[in-house]
């Protein structure tokens, strides 16, 4: 069975990034390896997640460079190892159209709202400031611009009357844990075909009962994790 790969750009603590490799590990997410995980910032804790798992990774400094040229190096290393899809997981530099273009529909991002309600920085903050009573997660391709591109899955959750900007963050990140792999599993799998703005998923074949399945693994495990970090999820949820 041959795999396809996967480049990893983050810029913060890669908790995104840990779910992908959790779900690797657990066997939720099939035919799928993570060649490369690209940092711009050299003290990421993702650096230390890439090593604690044996994952390659490369820093590349972005001060001090034109957008383009620091994309170039970046699409280098992502070539050199074969990548074919990139994923964006809290990659904090906005990406220039020569990476869009070398990468076109293969890059994806995941966004802590519910697109297109706000883009950009500490999108949680806006939500609550907003007064919105549901927010959620967001994983859609890449093009040019600020959390844009056509939207491949969405999860809602409630704005809760004592939230705060960190428990309505942790409540979305649960989530962000979720959907992200399986965005990247309907892509690895050709299940997803974009028709302008618009991803029609192809879930012929049970392929949601099958995943569903698949992914309780990582649900117990996920449970057991921010149990241990002091946040159990019937708190957070
Ligand atoms: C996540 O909230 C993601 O939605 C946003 O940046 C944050 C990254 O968190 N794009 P982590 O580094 O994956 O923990």
């Amino acid at each position: 069975m041959s795999e396809f790969y996967l480049g990893v750009l983050a810029s913060g603590r890669g908790s995104n990034f840990q779910s992908i490799i959790d779900h690797i590990k657990l066997k939720v997410l099939e035919k799928v390896r993570i060649s490369i995980l690209v940092c711009n910032n050299k003290d990421a804790y993702a650096l230390k997640v890439a090593e604690q798992n044996g994952i390659e990774s490369k820093f590349i400094d972005h001060r001090n460079k034109e957008r383009e040229a620091f994309d170039r190096e970046v699409v280098k290393v992502l070539k050199d190892h074969n990548v074919d899809l990139v994923v964006l997981a809290g990659f904090t530099r906005v990406l220039s159209s020569y990476f869009i273009d070398e990468y076109k529909h293969r890059i994806m991002n995941i966004h802590p709202a519910l697109l297109p309600s706000f883009p950009g920085l500490h999108a949680q903050r806006q939500a609550l400031d907003y007064g919105v009573k549901v927010s959620g997660c967001t994983v859609h391709y890449v093009e040019s611009g600020v959390d844009i591109g056509p939207i491949i899955l969405q999860h809602a959750v409630q704005v809760k009357e004592d939230d705060t900007e960190e428990t309505l963050s942790d409540r979305i990140l649960v989530f962000e844990h979720r959907i992200y792999p399986k965005a990247i599993q309907l892509h690895v799998d050709g299940r997803l075909k974009i028709e302008a703005r618009r991803v029609k998923i192809d879930y012929s074949d049970n392929w949601e009962d099958i995943w569903e399945k698949r992914q309780r693994a990582f649900i117990e495990y996920q449970k057991y994790k921010w149990e241990r970090e002091g946040k159990p999820l019937d708190k957070v949820l």
